[in-house]
């Protein structure tokens, strides 16, 4: 066997034409653009990259951003204070604070600061706690995508065995709560591996979906998973390729050219989920704006 690719640049593609259709239209209405304010504090060059990227989407989509750069010197009751402000702001719909933020200010307290009716991350513990017990919420956008991903290849989640590896707030919890609950055509019997899990193989020879968010380069290899497996690759890894101009390349979690060989479906590194975070950010800042989740 030999996995069909999905592909998360044009899965992408797709939600952000649609998001441009529909923001076209709220405009037409005649209210303004959506507006997305970042915040991005110091000069990770990482997140500068990240950033970057969030608010060029939101150009390419129509909405509106202003990213707001500040000094890693802030104190946390300053920035908290900024936000404050612009929960207060109805000009703005969303806030982004970009993470990681510098190690004296503690993330959740800026995180739970933000109004959780404008955090299109899905970060806040509101969006968190409404995702787990199956209510309208901001999702978290890496599994988001994922689960859109599915949706678009007509690929069956209901009643399959899904493992997903790494259980980090952003990315592998929520992702294991879409998976198994009922609103996120979810429905998985779902299993969450994390580095505390003893016999790694034990459990992703057993998935019939394999999502895998872990940060370590080629973790998963073909011998850990079983044929006709669907593979999710969420991990971004740099490693050094002195044949590449920039002297290094971006791999996946998982060891994708003997893994294609036994799995059904596989996301490749790049191309695969990663465009697909940013898309569904812009799903959620036109959700944020039209105040669909959180109606006043
Ligand atoms: N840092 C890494 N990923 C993300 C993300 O999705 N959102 C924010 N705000 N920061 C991040």
């Amino acid at each position: 066997m030999s996995a069909e690719i999905i592909d998360g640049r044009k899965v992408a593609e797709l939600v952000r034409a649609s998001v441009r259709e529909d923001v076209d239209q709220w405009v037409a209405k005649g209210n303004r653009a959506p507006f997305l304010q970042v915040v991005l504090v110091g000069d990770d060059p990482a997140s500068i990259v990240y950033t970057g990227t969030k608010t060029k989407a939101c150009k390419d989509v129509g909405i509106d951003t202003n990213t707001l750069v500040l000094q890693d010197t802030i104190s946390a009751k300053e920035l908290k204070g900024i936000i404050k402000d612009f929960n207060q702001d109805d000009s703005v719909d969303g806030i982004l604070v970009q993470s990681p933020l510098p190690s004296h200010i503690p993330l959740y307290d800026v995180i739970e600061t933000i109004d959780f009716r404008k955090d299109v991350d899905g970060f806040h513990p509101m969006n968190v706690g409404r995702l787990s017990v199956d209510q309208p919420c901001f999702r978290s956008c890496t599994p988001a995508g994922v689960m859109e991903l599915f949706k678009h290849y007509s690929i069956p989640v209901k009643s399959k065995h899904a493992v997903v590896v790494g259980a980090s707030n952003i990315v592998g919890s929520p992702m294991a709560v879409m998976l198994s609950r009922e609103n996120s055509s979810g429905k998985a019997t779902t299993t969450i591996c994390h580095k505390y899990t003893r016999d790694l193989t034990q459990h992703t020879i057993n998935a019939d979906i394999l999502v895998v968010a872990a940060g370590q380069p080629h973790l998963i290899k073909a011998e850990m998973v079983k044929e006709g497996v669907v593979v999710i690759d969420v991990g971004i890894n740099r490693v050094a390729d002195e044949t590449s101009e920039k002297g290094y390349r971006l791999v996946g979690d998982v060891d994708f050219e003997s893994v294609r060989k036994k799995a059904s479906w596989i996301t490749p590194v790049p191309g695969g989920v990663g465009p697909m975070t940013v898309a569904m950010l812009m799903k959620n800042t036109l959700l944020a704006a039209k105040k669909s989740l959180y109606p006043e």
